[in-house]
């Protein structure tokens, strides 16, 4: 069977975690995804976080997989011609680098276009174009902060806290592989032309913070929010504040404490009162007296005591283990789920069945874990393969641009390969 990307040659100049998680994903559905790196080097992350001396890093490992690995420098002139040739053989090129590094390369976008009118160009930056930051070098937590997501995450009495989930790296690789696919698209309507796309990490955090700009807004309005814990026996400044483990939209919700949570840090339940389940979470947690009483029966009776109500539950949930107290709660049609631990995901059946935890061969490392593609097709089987060793493709990338054995020794020789 084809692979959807099948025939788009990619140019894979990212390094890290945000251009990299991108490329990985295209390259799953099929594009021939070739990687640039620095030769002697490589991407830095083959080096960090290295849990066996000597062998490519699962930092590295977990974002690179089915791609290739072209080893050039692009700062020699030979180089410049090598990605020259490539470039007028592909179809996108994708790039992480910091601000105005692939200009002082010398491939400017007009100078791509000149070379391939065809080709996309499509870049991460830590801030978008003409903004007053996009000077600035930018990793992860540094989008966390300036996308809006640190200033509204954790508690009120605690400062602005950074998330695990990747919102400012791969969260901006994904919308960075959308912004590809449309420019893919356009071009074959618009009879080839390329054009360059770009994504900033501050505005992809931020498109993920959309509800707290919402937030703000109804605070401005009318000066409090009544789905966080804030309210009504606390104050609100001008400012979205910290909402803990609140539900985000109209359904009140917070992780709950289970049996066992005095010795097990993650022994918890994510709990959400649905205003239209209110019945059946009565019925679940045994207060049925709840379910007609004016004083819990809506959703605004019921704000003033939430906490008391979580208490409630907590007590419920006090000899029952994360997993027995979601069985039961499933039942009733409460949305729950148990608090998650990375150990509990790799070995989870369903995640291993479905694909999204995939076990992969890699040369020199053996068997790893990595999380496969979490978009699922009927008519794609997305295979994973392991990452390739620094210049593992050089060569064969070089005989397709047309250079001879004697040419690529000569390469080699040069130290630009
Ligand atoms: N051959 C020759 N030179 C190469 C090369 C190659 N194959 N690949 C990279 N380089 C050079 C670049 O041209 C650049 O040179 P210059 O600054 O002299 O012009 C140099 O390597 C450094 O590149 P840079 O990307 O600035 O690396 P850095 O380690 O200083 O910064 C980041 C790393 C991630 C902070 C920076 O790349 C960045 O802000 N990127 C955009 C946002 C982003 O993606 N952040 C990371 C998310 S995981």
């Amino acid at each position: 069977m084809t692979k959807p990307l099948e025939g788009i040659k990619i140019i894979d100049f990212t390094h890290v975690q945000a251009g990299p998680a991108c490329t990985q994903l295209l390259a799953w559905y099929g594009a021939d995804v070739i990687k640039v790196e620095r030769p002697g080097a490589g991407d830095v992350t083959r080096s960090q976080l290295r849990d066996i001396p000597g062998v490519d890093a699962l930092y590295f490992t977990m974002l690179n997989s089915n791609k290739k690995s072209l080893t050039l420098d692009t700062k020699t002139a030979e180089g410049k011609e090598v990605l020259t040739r490539l470039i007028k053989q592909s179809d996108v090129l994708v790039e992480n680098f910091g601000p105005g590094a692939l200009d002082r390369m010398g491939f400017t976008w007009e100078h791509i276009k000149e070379l391939n009118p065809g080709m996309i160009v499509a870049s991460v930056k830590g801030f978008s174009d003409g903004h007053h930051y996009e000077d600035l070098k930018v990793y992860e937590n540094v989008a966390q902060c300036a996308g809006g997501a640190a200033s509204t995450t954790g508690f009120d009495d605690g400062p602005p806290t950074v998330s695990a989930a990747a919102l400012g790296d791969s969260n901006t690789g994904m919308h960075l592989a959308i912004g590809i696919l449309t420019a893919l698209h356009a071009r074959n309507r618009n009879g080839g032309k390329g054009q360059k796309v770009a994504v900033s990490m501050q505005d992809s955090v931020l498109n993920l913070c959309r509800v707290k700009l919402r937030d703000q807004q109804r605070l401005d309005r009318v000066g409090y929010l009544e789905e966080y814990p804030q309210y009504p026996h606390g104050s609100f400044t001008d400012v979205v504040p910290r909402g803990g483990n609140a539900g985000g939209g109209g359904q009140p919700g917070w992780v709950l404490k289970c049996k066992g949570w005095e010795t097990d840090k993650n022994a918890y339940i994510y709990f959400t009162i649905q205003g239209h389940a209110w019945a059946p979470i009565c019925r679940a947690i045994g207060k049925p007296e709840w379910i007609e009483d004016p004083a819990y029966m809506t959703a605004s009776a019921r704000q003033d005591k939430i906490f008391d109500i979580f208490g409630t539950i907590e007590a419920w949930l006090a000899d029952k283990t994360k997993f027995e107290a979601v069985n039961i709660l499933r039942k009733f049609d409460i949305p729950c789920a148990p608090v998650m631990t990375m150990k509990e995901l790799a070995n989870d059946e369903s995640l291993r069945a479905s694909g999204t935890i995939a076990e992969v061969d890699h040369k020199e490392r053996g068997k790893y874990l990595t999380v496969g593609s979490p978009i699922k097709f009927s008519d794609l089987k997305v295979e994973i393969t392991g990452s390739p060793l620094l210049g593992e493709h050089t060569n064969e990338v070089l005989e397709t641009l047309g250079y001879s054995s004697r040419e690529i020794a000569a390469l080699h020789e040069a130290k630009a390969v």
